[in-house]
């Protein structure tokens, strides 16, 4: 049965709106060199929100000298002196966790139940675990007195845009490194508001720089000679291009790509179980998730009945207003990745698989797509082996473990897998096949600072979360 629901609209009355924002550098907001502005929108409304700074090679240039300055002192500091700041900031983001998420909410479309109970408490964990381990170097694994290595360009993507610069500000802050980083071109307000709280935090001036611009933002700091290290989480296609520039340069580099992964159900997977992992895997922040569980591997004597179930609590599943309590599913973050989700569905009709989508009323303003699933798909279909990173899963069959493995694997990417069974011996054996770096069982889009997260294949390298975070922020001691 479906529920009625009264609007429960989170007031956005706690967020401190500016019309305009500057660029973060130094410890200080300041006005950009020359640069270009355009305006950040909100994805369910599209209403404007502010203007923001693109900001120029001149901007990027002084933020890194302004990182490179402070890397001098902040180094030196001790790491149970570093861990206070990165405790402090933790606390903040607890303490302003509201203003945090319904700011986000409100800048990337995803529903403010994702936003207050995964995504910021999230942020503030990552902050605690590495606050943590800022007096505990030695225990990395890198041997002795490991060193930081300078100062680190970090460019994010918007799907989760504060978790993204968590993951990336605190390992490197904590080994010792000072950072630059450019948010998002659509989704740049959180990352401004950690700026305040860094501000708040009495972070020591030029530890953490914001840049706000597009990709020529991003490629500046790429190609910048003076910064040490690049981590990137983004597009495939532009991963290449990063470890392109970086090749044959001392910079470090680890890239977090896409993924297709493989949500893999057998006969006797706990089915009401399944199907809510299902929906989680793939309908979770509107499917703009690198580890989305976007292809559904069915046994066949299940399929069928699977389907039905999962159909059933699809229909359940309400879209609209980000900011509504009740809402499961937001608004897509932009028109640009709507067109892109549009063309590839399109092309899974065109191509032979049948489509089935969810009765939601679509508002009439702002950008969105109703969940959807395919069945009918061969592995060879665009929407079995491209990141479509929308509402939209794939679906195909298997008789035997080895004939779900082999579909599993046969894809480009290799970022995470799902295995659902009552057996154990059977999610070991099925786990150690997979080539994906981070794999579920019974479970699925579960996050935790300390466990590792990355890919193989085209899905990148390196590793961000726990004591492997940490090593792509520090070089070997003795
Ligand atoms: P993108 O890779 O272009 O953007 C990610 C970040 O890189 C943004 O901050 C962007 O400004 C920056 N960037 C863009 N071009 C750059 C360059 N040449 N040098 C340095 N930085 C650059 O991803 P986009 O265009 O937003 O999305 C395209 C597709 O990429 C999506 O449809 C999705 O399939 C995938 N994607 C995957 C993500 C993941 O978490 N693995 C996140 C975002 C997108
Ligand atoms: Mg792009």
């Amino acid at each position: 049965m479906v529920f009625e629901y009264a609007p429960a609209p989170e007031s956005t009355k706690i967020v401190d709106l500016k019309s305009n924002y500057k660029l973060f550098i130094g410890g200080k907001f300041i006005n950009s060199n020359g640069a270009k502005t355009y305006k950040t929108i909100n994805p369910a409304t599209e209403e404007v929100l502010a203007e923001i700074i693109e900001a120029s090679q001149k901007d990027v240039d002084l933020a890194v000298k302004s990182a490179r300055k402070a890397f001098k002192t902040w180094s030196k500091l001790t790491g149970s002196q570093r861990g206070k700041y990165l405790f402090r900031l933790a606390r903040i983001i607890q303490e302003r966790s509201r203003e945090l998420a319904v700011l986000e909410s409100m800048n990337n479309g995803k529903p403010i139940r994702e936003s207050r109970d995964i995504d910021i408490p999230l942020v503030a964990a990552h902050f605690f675990h590495y606050a943590g381990w800022a007096d505990k170097l030695d225990y990395a694994g890198l041997g002795k007195n490991p060193a930081p290595l300078g100062v680190a360009g970090q460019i994010i993507p918007w799907n989760f845009p504060l978790l993204m610069l968590a993951w990336k500000i605190a390992p490197a802050l904590a080994a010792g490194n000072t950072v630059v980083l450019k948010p998002a071109e659509t989704t740049p307000l959180t990352a401004l508001l950690f700026a305040e709280i860094c501000q708040q935090a009495e972070l020591p001036d030029g530890v953490v720089n914001i840049v706000t611009g597009a990709g020529e933002t991003g490629k500046y700091l790429v190609e910048h000679p003076d910064v040490d290290k690049i981590a990137f989480t983004g597009s495939t296609e532009v991963g290449r291009i990063i470890a392109q520039t970086v090749a044959g340069t001392n910079k470090k580099v680890t890239l977090e790509l896409g993924g297709k992964a493989a949500n893999i159900i057998f006969d006797d997977a706990a089915m009401d179980q399944a199907v809510e992992g299902v929906v989680n895997g793939i309908f979770f922040n509107q499917g703009h998730v690198c580890c989305a569980g976007s292809r559904l591997l069915l046994q066949e004597s299940i399929a069928d009945n699977f389907l039905d179930l999962l159909y059933q609590r699809m229909k359940t599943l309400r879209l609209g207003d980000p900011l509504d309590k009740n809402t499961d599913v937001g608004a897509i973050n932009s028109a640009v990745q709507l067109q892109k989700i549009k063309e590839l569905a399109e092309s899974g009709t065109k191509e032979g698989a049948q489509m089935w989508s969810a009765p939601c009323e679509i508002p009439n303003k702002g950008f969105w797509f109703a969940p959807t699933v395919f069945t009918n798909v061969s592995l060879s279909h665009r929407i079995a082996r491209e990141e479509i990173f929308g509402p939209v899963l794939s679906v195909l069959t298997f008789r035997t473990p080895d004939e779900a493995i082999e579909k599993a694997n046969n894809t480009p990417f290799g970022l995470s897998a799902g295995i659902w069974t009552e057996k154990g011996s059977r999610i070991l054996e099925v786990a150690h096949r997979l080539r994906a770096g981070v794999i579920w069982a019974n479970t699925f889009n579960k996050f935790d600072p300390t466990s590792p997260f990355g890919g193989y294949k085209e899905s990148g390298y390196g590793r961000e979360g726990g004591r492997h975070g940490l090593e792509p922020y520090l070089k070997a001691g003795k």
